[in-house]
Parts: structure tokens; C-alpha cells; sequence
């Protein structure tokens, strides 16, 4: 592979802005230099012409739908969006067809993400009530973490026996990524909504059915167990501001309980339910403009630790189903970085803040080796970007093999412009280059 040099680049990394110029060799970041580096010789050079470089984004939460589901989307598409959005890294979810709950099954789906994934990718090992020999196994340096449904979603994937529960929180040797929402709660809220409205219930009625409520109860829960057996524990999704007492500020590293926020619970509010109805249809659902500026504090604060997508695609067919057969979850890897670097242009956040919380704590927070950070010696997973080239989301640039964005008709000032994945420029001049292939994500556990 030949040295790459990529001259004048404004790098943000480490709570910091400096200009410098980037050499790249065998897929890795050779020099950072300041002072700028002379004649080039024999390599690729890219003028950034002061445009951002940052390290690439590392999404902590997606379902790429492979194997079974395949229909809404698949690894290949999903990481190519990924990479055309700055994400150089995914760590997938379990909830596929199979789910996930074997070795044999994870080690199936590294072999599609060998074969096919333009990012670099990791996968969490599932959590059900009958595989928990399955789970003490499991080597923590093979996945990134185990994953449990404490309230239903996609996949019926429920863990809710409470000796099974008990077993994991104190057993537990790895992350344990949960989604928390109280089940009893969901069911009550939907069985009220149902009796009132019948199948065809009202989408606003989504953060009502899965209220905060319900939220809060399976959170604190889940922190509570964490407390008494010191489980290390990754509340995934943070929808509420009540939720926001149950975590601390501080370095992820002296955490054992941290929290995820994710771009459509910073993004949206049930004020857009009435445009966008079940396209924002997420579990845990969107709620009040409240809870989403309390997420948006909680991120600034470092209360939150990590910001990713939980980028779950379906077809718009079944998105369009009445409520209670219209499943929760929509496409957004190709849009989370560019969103969040709006959301700096309106002073919500900083742009050091966003390299913060979707680059370097993920790799902190998962001890993922040599990527997150733009260090010598790293991995190159980079990605830059222009912060003032607005362009507009529309159907014919999306990557998605579900064909469609909740972002559909959004202006975002940021565009990425190219991204390398290990020194591989993966995606340039508005194409991905689906021949790149990303590596397997190894941890220093
Ligand atoms: O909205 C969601 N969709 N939340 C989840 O927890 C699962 C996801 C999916 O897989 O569809």
C-alpha cells in the first residue's frame, strides 16, 4: 500500500484544534506534523485545504440485520452508509435471525463482516433466559460486550426471568450493554391504549404506551443490581431526563455504570411525531423537548458517555403498518455524524465535544486497541469533514437498503467528504468503495 500524506488538515482530537499535516503508512497514522512535512517523494498526497480530520466515528449500537432479516438491511450496505456518514467502526446487535446466542452463531457473523464489511466491526454476544452457560464461555477479548432486552423490542429477545437476571449481573465478566424498559409497564400502556383505540392507536401515543415511567423503573433496575454485584453495566439509549440521576459525570475509566445517548433521542421530540409519524417510531420511543435538552446537558456534562445510532433499519412497508404491527426502529449511520456536527453549529455542542463522545470514549470505554484517538501508531480511521458545504438529505443519496431516512428533507451544513478506513480511502467524491474491507475490532482486556 503506498504512503498517503494529506496536507493542511485542521485536526480535532484530544479537546484540541491544530492544523497539521497526516502521514499515512500501511494503515496506519505514521506522523502528525505541525510543522508540516516537506517533499512528499513517491506517495498519494490530499490537499485538505484546512478542512476538519477527525478520528473516525465508532458506533457502539447498530443492527445490521445479517443473518435473517436481511430484506431490511444486510452488513455490506449498512457499513458502506456507515463509512459514507464518517463511521469507521460498528459493534452490531444480537437481535437477528437467528439471534445471536451462541459462539458458533457469532463466529457466522464475523465471517459475513470479513467477507463484506467495508467498516471495521465487533458483535455483542446476546443474552436470552436459556443460554447463560453459552455467555460464561464467552472470551471477552471476541465480542464487544453481551447485550440484554430487560424490556421487549425487535426480535423478541426478552430476558426477564429473574434468576437468569441474577446470575448475569453477579456473574457477568464483560460489558453488559442493556435495553431498559420496564415490561409489566409497556404491556399496561399498550393493553390502556388498546382498549381505547384498537389496533389503529394514534402514533403520539407511542411515548405515552412506553412512557418514562417505564423507562426509569427498568433503569434503575438494572443500576441497582449493577451496584449490589458490581456489574459492569451500559444503559444504552438514555430517552428521559429522570434517568439522568442514576449516572455521574466523570472519566469513563472510573465508571463501572455508564450510560449511551442516542442522535434521534438528541434530535427529535414528540412534536415531530406529527410530521413524521412512525418513521421516528424508535424503542425507547422519542419524548418531550424537556428529556431531550436534559440528554443534550447530560452529553455535555459527560453524565452520558458515548453517543451512537442504534441505526435500525425496516422497509418502509412495514413502517407503515398501523401501530401496533409497525415495528420500532429506523436507518441512521449515514446522517449521526453530520447531525451531531449541526447540532455544534448551533452551539448545542462542541465539535471537541462530539470527537469526545462518538470517537475516543467509545474506544476507552470498549478498550478498543490502537483506534479513536488520531495518535501516531493508531489505526488511520479518519474522516473529513466540511462543516460549510450544505447539501439535503433526499431518497436518491441514501445508501440504505430500506431506501428511506427520518432525515428525509434535513439541510445539514456538514458533509463528509472522504473517509479512510485503516489507510484505505473507503469513501471519496460522494462514492463508497465497496472493495475495501474493514477489520475485526480487538480490545485490551
Ligand atoms: O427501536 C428499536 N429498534 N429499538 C430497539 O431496541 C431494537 C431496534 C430494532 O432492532 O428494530
Amino acid at each position: 500500500m503506498k504512503d498517503q500524506l494529506i496536507r493542511n488538515a485542521t485536526l480535532v482530537n484530544e479537546g484540541r484544534r491544530f492544523q497539521a499535516d497526516v502521514l499515512l503508512r500501511q494503515g496506519t497514522i505514521a506522523r502528525i506534523a505541525p510543522e508540516g512535512i516537506g517533499d512528499a517523494g513517491n506517495m498519494e498526497e490530499h490537499d485538505a485545504g484546512r478542512l476538519y480530520l477527525l478520528p473516525g466515528a465508532i458506533d457502539d449500537q447498530v443492527h445490521f440485520r445479517e443473518p435473517g432479516l436481511t430484506h431490511k438491511e444486510d452488513i455490506a450496505h449498512g457499513s458502506a452508509a456507515a463509512v459514507a456518514g464518517g463511521i469507521t467502526s460498528f459493534m452490531e446487535m444480537p437481535n437477528t435471525k437467528p439471534p445471536a446466542l451462541t459462539r458458533e452463531l457469532l463466529e457466522e457473523k464475523y465471517a459475513i463482516a470479513h467477507a463484506t464489511s467495508v467498516a471495521n466491526y465487533s458483535f455483542y454476544m446476546g443474552v436470552s433466559n436459556a443460554n447463560i452457560d453459552e455467555v460464561r464461555r464467552t472470551d471477552p477479548r471476541t465480542v464487544c460486550g453481551l447485550k440484554a432486552f430487560l424490556g421487549s423490542s425487535t426480535g423478541n429477545m426478552l430476558v426477564d426471568d429473574p434468576g437468569t437476571l441474577d446470575v448475569l449481573f453477579r456473574e457477568s465478566h464483560m460489558l453488559l450493554a442493556v435495553h431498559a424498559e420496564d415490561e409489566g409497564m409497556i404491556r399496561a400502556g399498550l393493553a390502556q391504549a388498546k382498549a381505547k383505540w384498537g389496533d389503529d392507536i394514534p402514533i403520539e401515543e407511542h411515548p405515552v404506551i412506553r412512557s418514562a415511567e417505564a423507562c426509569y423503573r427498568s433503569s434503575s433496575n438494572a443500576v441497582a443490581l449493577a451496584k449490589e454485584h458490581g456489574t459492569r453495566l451500559h444503559v444504552l439509549h438514555i430517552s428521559t431526563a429522570r434517568e439522568l440521576e442514576l449516572f455521574t459525570p466523570g472519566p469513563v475509566e472510573t465508571k463501572h455504570i455508564t450510560a449511551e445517548a442516542c442522535v434521534h433521542h438528541l434530535w427529535f421530540t414528540d412534536a415531530d411525531y406529527a410530521r413524521l409519524g412512525a418513521r421516528i417510531k424508535w424503542n425507547p420511543a422519542v419524548k418531550a423537548r424537556a428529556d431531550r435538552d436534559a440528554i443534550r446537558k447530560a452529553v455535555n456534562e459527560g453524565r452520558i458517555d458515548v453517543v451512537a445510532t442504534d441505526h435500525a433499519p425496516h422497509t418502509l412497508d412495514e413502517k407503515s403498518q398501523p401501530y401496533t404491527s409497525c415495528p420500532s426502529g429506523g436507518p441512521l449511520v449515514q446522517h449521526a455524524l453530520v447531525a451531531m456536527l449541526e447540532l455544534a453549529r448551533q452551539d448545542v455542542f462542541t465539535i471537541e465535544q462530539v470527537v469526545e463522545r462518538m470517537c475516543h470514549v467509545p474506544a476507552r470505554m470498549f478498550k478498543i486497541e490502537r483506534r479513536g484517538f488520531l495518535r501516531e501508531g493508531y489505526a488511520a480511521d479518519l474522516v473529513l469533514v466540511d462543516l460549510n458545504a450544505p447539501w439535503t438529505v433526499k431518497r436518491e443519496n441514501l445508501l440504505y437498503k430500506c431506501g428511506w431516512s427520518p432525515f428525509e428533507g434535513q439541510r445539514f451544513h456538514a458533509r463528509v467528504k472522504t473517509t479512510w478506513v485503516n489507510g484505505v480511502r473507503a469513501y471519496a467524491g460522494g462514492q463508497v468503495d465497496r472493495t475495501v474491507r474493514g477489520q475485526r475490532l480487538t480490545f485490551d482486556r
